[in-house]
C-alpha cells in the first residue's frame, strides 16, 4: 500500500519540495495550510504519519486522538520541539522526529540584528522614511570595541561565534557543553560572569524548563547598564514584564527579537485587519531601540528545502524501517 503522509501548516513555498519528494519517494503527500488541532484531525484520515511546523501544539489530548485515528509517526519540520508534549507522545506510543537545517541562516540573521541594534538602524530607517536625515541620537558603536556574549553554543550559537570572529570583538560564551569547534575563538565562562562582562548578549538555547524566562529581573540585574539583548531562539526565554521595566529604566540599551511569547497565531500570518491581543508584543514594539521581526531568522531557501526533506524523509524512514535518525527520544 502506498505511504500516505498528511502535512499541516504547509506553506506555498514548501510545495515544490513536497512535490519533488512525493515523486522521489513514490509516496502520497497531502498538504494543508491549517495548523493541526482536534477540530481538523479528519484531514489526516488514511495517513499513518503526519508532519507539522511549530504552531501545532501537540498536547496529551491531541496525541491520544491522533493515535486513536491511526497516526504512529509525527515529524516537526522545525529544529525546536517545545510545542510537542514528548512525555505524552511516548505514553501514547507516537514516535516523533524533528528537522535539522544548517545553522548559517539563523546565525547570519543574528549578526544582522546585532549590527542593526549597534547602529540604531530602526530609528535611522524611520527617519529616512519621512525625509529626516538628522544624525542626532544615531551614533553607534563598533564591534571591535565590544564584548559579545553567546549563551548556548550548540550548532547555531557556534556558527554565530564563527560569523563574528572576523569583526575583532571579544567573544565570550556560556553553555552546558564546551563546543570544541569554537573553543579557540571564544572564552567560555559561567553565565553570571558573562552577564557581568558582555556588552551584547545573544541567546541560542532551546526552550526548556531550565531556560524558561531565564531573562528576568534577577539575570538583568547582573548585566551591564545599556546591554544589548538579541533573541532568535524562543520568546519564552524572556520575562517580558521584567524586560519592559529594564528598557524603561535604561538597563537594556537595545534589543532585537525574532521571537515573542505567544507568537503562535500571529507570526507568519496576515493579521492586518484583526484585533491582536498580545499587549506586551505591541508595547515592546513601539520602543525606538527595539527591533522585532516575525520569526524569520530561519527562513532561507536552503533551510526550507532541508526542513521539508527532513520532515518527509524521517517519516518515510520510520514507516519503512521502523527507525529514523531524526527521532527525538
Ligand atoms: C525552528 O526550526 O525551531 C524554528 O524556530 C523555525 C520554525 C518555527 C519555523
Amino acid at each position: 500500500m502506498m505511504i500516505r503522509i498528511t502535512v499541516f501548516e504547509a506553506r506555498e513555498d514548501e510545495a515544490p519540495y513536497f512535490n519533488r519528494l512525493a515523486d522521489e519517494c513514490g509516496i502520497d503527500i497531502s498538504c494543508h495550510p491549517e495548523k493541526l488541532s482536534t477540530s481538523n484531525l479528519k484531514l489526516a484520515e488514511g495517513s499513518s504519519a503526519i508532519s507539522i511546523l511549530g504552531q501545532s501544539y501537540l498536547d496529551a489530548d491531541l496525541l491520544q486522538k491522533l493515535k486513536q485515528s491511526g497516526i504512529d509517526f509525527i515529524s516537526t519540520r522545525t529544529v525546536g520541539y517545545n510545542h510537542i508534549d514528548l512525555k505524552a507522545a511516548k505514553e501514547t506510543g507516537i514516535r516523533i522526529s524533528n528537522a535539522f537545517y544548517d545553522p548559517n541562516g539563523v546565525a547570519d540573521y543574528t549578526v544582522m540584528l546585532i549590527l542593526m541594534s549597534l547602529r540604531k538602524y530602526k530609528q535611522a530607517m524611520w527617519r529616512a522614511n519621512v525625509n529626516d536625515y538628522s544624525l542626532f541620537g544615531l551614533q553607534g558603536k563598533e564591534m571591535r570595541n565590544l564584548t559579545i556574549g553567546i549563551v548556548g553554543t550548540g550548532n547555531i550559537g557556534a556558527q554565530v561565534v564563527e560569523n563574528l570572529s572576523g569583526f575583532g570583538c571579544r567573544l565570550i560564551a556560556s553553555s552546558n557543553r564546551i563546543n570544541e569547534k569554537i573553543n579557540d575563538q571564544v572564552q567560555y565562562m559561567p553565565l553570571d560572569q558573562l552577564y557581568a562582562e558582555a556588552d551584547v548578549i545573544s541567546y541560542h538555547v532551546p526552550l526548556l524548563e531550565s531556560t524558561y524566562r531565564m531573562v528576568c529581573k534577577a539575570s538583568l540585574d547582573k548585566m551591564k547598564k545599556g546591554v544589548i539583548l538579541i533573541n532568535c531562539s524562543r520568546g519564552e526565554l524572556m520575562n517580558f514584564s521584567d524586560v519592559i521595566d529594564a528598557i524603561e529604566n535604561h538597563k537594556i540599551g537595545a534589543m532585537a527579537l525574532d521571537v515573542f511569547e505567544n507568537e503562535s497565531g500571529i507570526y507568519h500570518l496576515d493579521r492586518r485587519t484583526d484585533i491582536i491581543s498580545n499587549r506586551d508584543m505591541a508595547y515592546i514594539r513601539q520602543f525606538p531601540n527595539v527591533i522585532m521581526t516575525q520569526h524569520i531568522a530561519f527562513y532561507t531557501d536552503t533551510a526550507v528545502a532541508t526542513m521539508v526533506e527532513c520532515g518527509i524523509k524521517s517519516l518515510v524512514s520510520f514507516l519503512t524501517t521502523g527507525t529514523s535518525d531524526r527521532e527525538i527520544s
